[in-house]
């Protein structure tokens, strides 16, 4: 008998890629998806906690589950990520009717745990070693990258994926969660990385996005080469069907000439780069040991300045750091006039027990200062954002087209044919246009004729119709999707 699984997803595109492998493992054992709690066997939640708003949200979700599981104690309620990592047993003191508490280096556990669960076992436990519990190499191990054969039907579109090629993070920013949670970093072998982009590329997908906390700090050595980042894309670039490389996240002193010229030199590179910054002020970027100076951050975007033609660069920010001034935030806003980014992602810091940041320094700007610096920098933001988009009035650009625009699904035209669209330029702008449900996937040229500071909106070129446009085949209905990103709060 079919069972019903329901999943919510929170936080980076690394648990995007998790709740997908999840659901692909959990389908292979018969599970099929529910877009509601009420009519499901197993309710997932795959949590974040790199801010205590993203905690909250889990905790207030399982809270509102507790009727929901005393009427039907049959349900199976879990927890994975890294919020199960950080909080561990404490999510059982907190929902004592978890049945399942799963961190990010164990999820390839988890069909197996739901079985015995299911069949009257005990709640379960399974979480990897924290970064004080025992040697680099056990620590390593008990961080099991978790990649599957994929499965095209799980992803919001089938001609985009992403491809882990980084777990981990070594870095250790004083704020931050990530190296506690994921463990450390650990770059996977290229001939795997390779295998899978390949299959991927066989089952129609067209653009791939390699994810790592730090992406560009990605080296393996494999039968005596040794492999930066640079090499792989070069690699990636030769596979057939592939249209599009991105990677995510960038750490700016890690931003080599080498990788600088593969995105410039190589047409299917996108030419996007995002490199966070944090902050304008060399104090705070200090006491947040990012490792680099304000002078180092500008360096870096000269040199992409320099050498990537139509590139657009994206950064975070954190306001409201530990001790940070009126000045140091003058400073961050100055950065932000300066360095014009395509936009900016910007978080009000949020103390996470268990950092050097919360062991160090008071948390000592108060919540009104923060959110009145969050709104400031984003009126810079969005201000630069709009006029920067003002230049493609006119201009053709790419567009790889991904589906159905956020307001055509909300207006419920799901199933019309004609549609309004969403996709990306090479330079990852979102571009929405009239089109047709047939040109999903495909990549078609757009003129633009007007722009917010988020958007382009534009109308297909239209072109002498070539055998690929004009097909006698029978409009085939989209497969029916469940849109496990329904729940996903970006960032
Ligand atoms: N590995 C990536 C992203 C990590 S998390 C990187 O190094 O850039 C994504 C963003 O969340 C960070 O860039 C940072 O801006 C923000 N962030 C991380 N910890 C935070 C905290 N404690 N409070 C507020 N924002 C935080
Ligand atoms: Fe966190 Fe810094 Fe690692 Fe990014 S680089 S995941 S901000 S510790
Ligand atoms: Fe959050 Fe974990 Fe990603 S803490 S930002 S889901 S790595």
């Amino acid at each position: 008998m079919t069972k019903k699984l329901y999943i919510e997803t929170v936080g980076c595109q690394m648990n995007v890629l998790d709740s997908e492998l999840v659901v692909a493992s959990l389908r292979k054992e018969g599970y099929e998806l529910t877009d509601n709690t009420r009519d499901a066997d197993t309710i997932l939640f795959n949590t974040c906690s790199v801010r205590q708003h993203a905690e909250d949200k889990i905790y207030s979700a399982l809270g509102r589950l507790k009727n929901a599981k005393q009427s039907n104690p049959k349900k199976i309620i879990g927890v994975l990520g890294c919020m199960a990592q950080k909080d561990q047993r404490l999510i059982f003191e907190r929902a004592p009717y978890v049945d399942l508490i799963v961190g990010p280096g164990q999820l390839h556990q988890v069909p197996q745990l739901i079985k015995e669960i299911s069949a009257g076992g005990e709640p379960r436990l399974e979480v990897s070693l924290g970064r004080k519990d025992g040697s680099r190499s056990d620590i390593e191990e008990s961080h099991e990258s978790f990649d599957p054969l994929r499965d095209p039907e799980m992803r919001p579109t089938p001609y985009q994926a992403y491809v882990r090629i980084m777990i981990g993070c070594d870095k250790f920013c004083t704020y931050c969660i990530v190296p506690s949670v994921r463990g450390p970093e650990q770059s996977r072998p290229p001939s795997q990385i390779l295998t899978e982009a390949r299959q991927l590329a066989g089952e129609g997908c067209k653009e791939i996005v390699l994810l790592g906390q730090t992406v560009n700090s990605y080296q393996h050595t494999e039968n005596g080469r040794r492999w930066r980042l640079s090499d792989l894309i070069y690699a990636l670039h030769e596979l057939a069907g592939i249209e599009r490389i991105k990677f995510v996240t960038n750490y700016p002193k890690d931003m080599t000439d080498d990788l600088l010229a593969a995105v410039a030199e190589l047409p299917k590179c996108s030419k996007y780069l995002h490199v966070p910054v944090q902050s304008g002020s060399n104090r705070m970027l200090e006491r947040m040991k990012r490792g680099y100076t304000v002078e180092d951050y500008r360096e870096m975007m000269d040199r992409i300045r320099d050498r990537v033609p139509d590139f657009a660069v994206t950064s975070d920010f954190i306001v409201g750091f530990c001790g940070e001034t009126e000045g140091d935030f003058q400073l961050t806003c100055e950065l932000v006039r300066e360095q014009r980014f395509k936009n900016s992602f910007i978080f009000k810091y949020s103390e996470r027990p268990g950092t050097r940041g919360a062991d160090l320094f008071p948390d000592d700007v108060p919540e009104e200062v923060k959110k009145r610096r969050n709104n400031e920098l984003l009126a810079i933001q969005n201000a630069i954002s709009e006029a920067d988009n003002q230049p493609f009035l006119g201009r053709e650009v790419d567009v790889l087209v991904e589906g159905p625009s956020k307001a055509s699904v909300k207006q419920q035209e799901a199933d019309a044919q004609q549609v309004q669209l969403t996709g990306r330029t090479m330079c990852d702008r979102i571009v929405v246009f009239d089109g047709n449900r047939r040109q999903i996937g495909q990549t078609l040229p757009v003129t633009i004729y007007d722009a917010n500071a988020h958007t382009l909106f534009g109308t297909v070129v239209t072109q002498h119709v070539g055998p690929e446009l004009f097909s006698l085949e029978p409009i085939s209905k989209p497969p029916n999707r469940v849109n496990i990103l329904k729940n996903f709060i970006p960032k």
